[in-house]
């Protein structure tokens, strides 16, 4: 039947239907805030079982150094101090040592040296928090320093310390030939050959090195952990802030030993994790042994300082870029050679495949016929890690390279940098199209997203008024430059088609366990793990709109491995990529089977009803229909026969690719010289995430992406001094802005569906972070090309800025 022939009141019906249901595109409020903002989460901490104890750590003074002797005898003879474990105490049970997600090897406790600040020597076990951390004092080390290596430039020296003597010998790691004792790996993709060529052919090239410094995700929950061992069932039960409870289960059950359904992990609510909650940390193994070894549940709970200085760190890659070009604009190669400083051990939170993340996307949203890039990984006396904080493996890495060297080229052509961008983008009839570096884009329409955002900047004008304000700064009328930073990234979300993306050779899918009950509500069971993003309330929608059940009668549940099928978590925006599409397929399994309930139940073929909102209808018999809550009555009740009863689906979502958000953001910022003080005056940020599910959380994404890309480019930075002590390891001294710092955002959108995503649903949590970035460097590198600067390494503090100014003659 014909639309068009409906009357006002039927439209009116089916508009009252749709909105009942809060399905997709509704601005449905967080369901979990109602919990949340009333004290009533449940977060690990709030955890209390009886008989509990409480470990607390011994960590290294220095960043290099042989351990002599450990004596923890004062340690132990503090009152209520259960037990000291060390090295020593784990080997037997071959612990010491734990597998990390790169391949690479990680201490869990100082084995005969420390390899970097703050490392875990020993944990103290005692019945109460304060006495913990009381005896730890009490443990002395006796350290012989050994030169530490601080600079990664300096890590492949041939007089380079021997930080990994573990490694002694090894000429290969976990990805291939390792050329120097201090190597992790090589990693090489695109055509050298031809990129070559296309350099020594170029009318215009440019060099830079960008430095993407080391920051850290700093979730305000920091990392934590309660395990209690049950002697006589032999069964471990693991409450931790887990961003992929099912991961920590199997790599729990590979180090421990226990049988894998003898394991019961549970993450409940989680306060934040940016990637900083993936991996697996010595706290999980020393509470598990811990308790293994007391008969006790032992709660491990980390400070802040400890979270920042040695739970996973994200980027430090430095980025040696070079761009070839016509006189015209036109890009025609690109050559990336990364540096990255992976710390003391490789624990990177990759799929295993991919040392170097999806760097790899470094080509970013042009047309650039052929590119060539190597990443090599080396050891420093630094914390380990590389976790993708707020960022889809190593994506913001790239997206910072390519939208500087976009800008760093517009800068030597005389050329506008947005005018460069439109010049080599992809044009929309060319997708799905084949980037250089291997990766096949799904859609996109960067020309129409970039008009859009232009206009809505006022761009001509904002350009216009730069340069009035450069010709009074010029005549000493101002001491204020004026920056506009350019962003228009592609992301690349989803990990990933097992084709080539698993995490211990366990391919990244995801799935989704649906329930539909007698009376019509429903529970769903995920894999993954919200740590604040609101899966409670958009997994709902897409439920409600596939199979008409007003989201409010849906509970969606995650965190419990017991009753969860098996999922690879929550990170780098893979929840709606893949989770959303196994959410998708299960209902559409479920809606299936409805469609023959209710053809039984009217009397008719199932070819002959349709799915009308919240109901299947007879066709071109309207008011001959069954609603949802009946069919669900009948599946339990009166089931045609031949069809088991019940209304339940479970689906396991294996993607054919990754999916592709893209953006245009733009930063316009004033910078005084004389105080090295900038501030944002505007910041506009138009995303493209496909199918937008829920447009309020969107935003509260963006938001939340945004401050923490404002923080990373302004100021916030884990540094160490030429000892490898680490500064910024509280929040006197790491960025974390507040509301008082934070601008204001202007979002925007259009929506260009993924075609291969059963909903058309691309992620969009990770992108405001991926293109913030490069956008605020941008807008302050824009202000100093003035004065004939071309490149500021971020992060772009106050006493940088000033200093910058001060180097070119202010
Ligand atoms: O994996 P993670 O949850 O961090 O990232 P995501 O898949 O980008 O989703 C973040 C939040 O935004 C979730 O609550 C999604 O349901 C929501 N979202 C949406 O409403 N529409 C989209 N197209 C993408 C995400």
């Amino acid at each position: 039947m014909n639309e068009i022939t409906l009357t006002p009141a039927e439209i009116e019906d089916k508009q009252g239907r749709t909105d009942k249901l809060q399905g997709m595109g509704c601005r449905r409020k967080r369901v979990e805030d109602v919990r949340f903002t009333q004290g009533r989460g449940a977060f690990v901490d709030d955890m209390k079982l009886p008989g509990m104890l409480y470990g607390d750590f011994v960590r290294s003074s220095y960043a290099h150094a042989r351990i002599v002797s450990i004596d923890t005898s004062k340690a132990l003879a503090v009152p209520g101090v259960v037990a000291v474990l060390t090295a020593a105490d784990l080997a037997p049970l071959k612990l010491h040592w734990m597998p990390t997600l790169a391949g690479d090897v990680q201490m869990v406790l100082a084995d005969g040296k420390v390899l970097f600040q703050n490392q875990e020597i020993a944990f103290v076990v005692a019945n109460d928090r304060y006495v913990a951390a009381d005896a730890a004092e009490l443990v002395e080390v006796e350290y012989a320093e050994l030169p530490p290596l601080i600079d990664p430039f300096r890590a492949l020296d041939a007089d380079a310390p021997v930080l990994r003597e573990d490694l002694a010998g090894k000429t290969s790691g976990a990805h291939g030939p390792r050329r120097h004792h201090n190597h992790v790996f090589e990693w090489a993709i695109g055509d050298k050959e031809a990129t070559d060529l296309a350099f020594a052919n170029a009318e215009v090239t440019i060099k830079e090195l960008l430095s993407y410094h080391r920051v850290h995700p700093s979730p305000l929950e920091t990392c934590q952990s309660v395990a209690s061992f049950d002697k006589i069932k032999g069964e471990l039960t693991l409450w931790g802030t887990f961003q992929a409870p099912h991961v920590v289960r199997t790599v729990a059950a590979i180090l421990s030993g226990i049988p894998e359904h003898k394991i019961h992990v549970i993450a409940p609510d989680i306060g934040g994790g940016f990637g900083n909650k993936v991996g697996v940390y010595p706290g999980y193994v020393c509470s598990i042994v811990a308790s293994i070894v007391t008969g006790k549940p032992v709660k491990w709970v980390e400070d802040r300082i400890e979270n920042l200085s040695t739970t996973s760190f994200a980027r430090d890659y430095h980025m040696t870029t070079e761009l070839a070009a016509t006189r015209d604009g036109r890009v025609t190669g690109l050559r990336v050679h990364v540096l990255a400083d992976h710390g003391a051990f490789d624990a990177c939170a990759d799929p295993s495949k991919w040392p170097a993340g999806f760097f790899n996307i470094v080509t970013g949203s042009y047309d650039i016929p052929t590119a060539h890039c190597v990443v090599d990984g080396v050891y420093t006396n630094k914390a380990p890690g590389g976790v993708a904080y707020r960022c889809s493996f190593r994506v913001t890495e790239a997206a910072y390279c390519i939208e500087r060297a976009m800008d760093v080229l517009a800068q030597k052509l005389g050329m506008d940098p947005a005018a460069l961008r439109i010049r080599n983008f992809i044009r929309r009839e060319q997708f799905p199209y084949q980037s250089a570096l291997g990766w096949e884009y799904d859609s996109g329409d960067y020309h129409v997203a970039m008009q859009q955002a232009m206009e809505k900047i006022g761009y001509a004008g904002l350009r216009a008024e730069q340069r009035a304000k450069q010709a009074a700064f010029r005549r000493g009328e101002t001491r204020e430059l004026m920056g506009i930073g350019v962003s228009f990234f592609t992301e690349i979300v989803g990990a990933g088609p097992s084709k080539n993306c698993d995490i211990l050779g366990i391919a990244m899918f995801e799935s989704c366990e649906i329930r539909i009950h007698p009376t019509g509500s429903a529970i769903t069971r995920m894999g993954t793990k919200s740590q604040g993003q609101g899966h409670e309330t958009t997994y709902a929608q897409i439920i409600a709109t596939e199979i008409g059940i007003p989201a409010d009668m849906i509970m969606v549940e995650e965190g419990n491995t017991d009753t969860a099928p098996y999922g690879l978590g929550t990170y780098g925006s893979r929840s709606v990529p893949v989770a959303g599409a196994a959410i998708a397929t299960a209902a559409r399994k479920i809606k299936a089977k409805a469609q023959m309930i209710a053809a039984y139940l009217m009397e008719v073929h199932h070819d002959d009803v349709e799915f009308d909102i919240d109901r299947f209808r007879v066709k071109g018999l309207p008011e001959k229909f069954k609603t949802m809550k009946e069919i669900a009555w009948a599946a339990y009740n009166a089931p045609p026969p031949g069809l088991e009863p019940g209304l339940e689906a479970v689906s396991y979502y294996d993607p054919p690719n990754m999916t592709f958000p893209f953006g245009a953001y733009f930063c316009v910022m004033d910078i005084d010289v004389d105080t090295g003080v900038a501030k944002t005056r505007r910041f506009y940020a138009l995303d493209d995430c496909g199918t937008r599910i829920n447009p309020l959380i969107i935003e509260g994404q963006v938001h939340g992406g945004l401050t923490e890309a404002f923080a990373i480019a302004m100021g916030q930075e884990i540094a160490y001094d030429e000892i490898g002590n680490v500064k910024g390891a509280s929040f006197m001294d790491f960025f974390l802005p507040t509301a008082v710092e934070t601008p204001r955002w202007e979002t925007d959108f259009t929506v260009t569906p993924s075609p291969h995503h059963p909903i058309g649903a691309k992620g969009v949590g990770e992108s405001p972070n991926v293109g913030g970035v490069p956008a605020f460097s941008n807008a302050v590198n824009d202000a100093f090309a003035f004065l004939g600067s071309t490149h500021i390494q971020m992060p772009h503090d106050a006493w940088r800025l000033w200093t910058a100014a001060r180097k070119l003659g202010i």
